[in-house]
């Protein structure tokens, strides 16, 4: 099932989320609509959140924005269920950032390379695993919406600034986006 991405002005991506149940029957499904709906909307990860629900539960696949001609980095594909950060080292590096939830804004931000997370798999076996390269990348960018953060959270106050009238525009809806969307202004869905 492909659910509308919830747009940015929404009170649910500014909460903390709380951990879900691993005995859930219906969690494997679950997982499988964020994959489907990340898919749709041609995204690189995808966090609960975003879709309403404000778990701990993010889905990514690296694999999507890995240059295969140039690097040698190994993608990954898969669903992180109550995450829980440990901590992030090695030195900060700046990434064009993107968000299915922000539309067409994208933004440098700088985050250390190495990120170390405790995690549940689909299976239910806990991790403790450290990534790097772009898949760190994605995986903070989706640790973030967890924690209530956006990317635009990270900006300097001045570019704040100059994205405010743009950000408000997306809470509203009016913003051109080839995926379905839920915006906050009147919970209006469009196409
Ligand atoms: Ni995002």
């Amino acid at each position: 099932m492909i659910y509308p991405i919830v747009a940015y002005g929404d009170p649910v991506l500014k909460q903390v989320a709380k951990d879900v149940d691993l005995n859930d029957p219906n969690l494997p499904d679950l997982i499988e609509s964020m994959f489907e709906t990340m898919k749709n909307a041609s995204g690189v990860g995808l966090a609960a959140p975003q879709i309403g629900l404000s778990k701990r539960l993010f889905v990514i696949d690296s694999n999507l924005i890995i240059d295969k001609e140039t690097s040698d980095e190994k993608g990954i594909k898969r669903a992180f269920i109550n995450v829980q950060k440990v901590e992030e080292f090695g030195e900060k590096w700046g990434y064009n950032e993107g968000c299915l939830s922000i539309p067409n804004i994208s933004e440098e931000v700088k985050r250390p390379s190495t990120i170390r997370l405790k995690y549940f798999d689909i299976e239910g076996n806990e991790h403790e695993e450290d990534f790097s390269g772009l898949t760190a990348r994605v995986i903070q960018h989706e640790y973030d919406h967890i924690e209530g953060i956006l990317f635009t959270d990270h900006l300097k106050s001045l570019k704040k600034k100059l994205l405010k009238r743009k950000l408000t525009k997306i809470s509203k809806g009016d913003t051109s986006v080839a995926y379905r969307m839920k915006f906050s202004g009147g919970s209006l869905i469009k196409k």
